[in-house]
């Protein structure tokens, strides 16, 4: 029995149900909030960044995650956030991206 394609077979079923889902349930809402609150230490709470961190908060999910990734690759030097971005999986980063997109920036 191989079980890749079964770890294979999860992961589709997590991206395709992911995207459609993710702010509409309140389960994933929450799972969102929970994973974005983990980046509060740093980068302030719901990404309003304070000092001279950049805000996270009304970024669009799509540079975050560009970022994110480019972090995770090692392609964007970083002192910690290659680190962090390790912790989480696609689908987690896109939770947390989307969440930190529908916030609003305060000045
Ligand atoms: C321990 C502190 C810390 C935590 C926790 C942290 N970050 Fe960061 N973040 C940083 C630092 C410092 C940078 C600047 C890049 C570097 O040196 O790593 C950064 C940069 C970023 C950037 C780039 C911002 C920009 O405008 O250039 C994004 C996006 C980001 N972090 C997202 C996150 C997310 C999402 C989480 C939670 C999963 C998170 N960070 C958790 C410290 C942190």
């Amino acid at each position: 029995m191989n079980l890749s394609h079964y770890a294979i077979g999860l992961a589709l079923a997590t991206t395709l149900t992911a995207p459609a889902g993710a702010q509409s349930t309140p389960g994933t809402a929450h799972l969102a909030r929970n994973l974005a609150a983990t980046c509060a230490n740093c980068h302030g709470t719901d990404g309003q960044a304070r000092g001279d961190m950049r805000p996270l908060a009304g970024v669009p999910a799509e540079a975050l995650m560009a970022m994110l990734n480019g972090y995770r690759s090692g392609a964007i030097p970083a002192t910690i956030m290659h680190q962090i971005t390790k912790g989480y999986s696609d689908d987690q980063l896109k939770l947390i991206a989307g969440y930190f997109a529908a916030q609003t920036p305060r000045p």
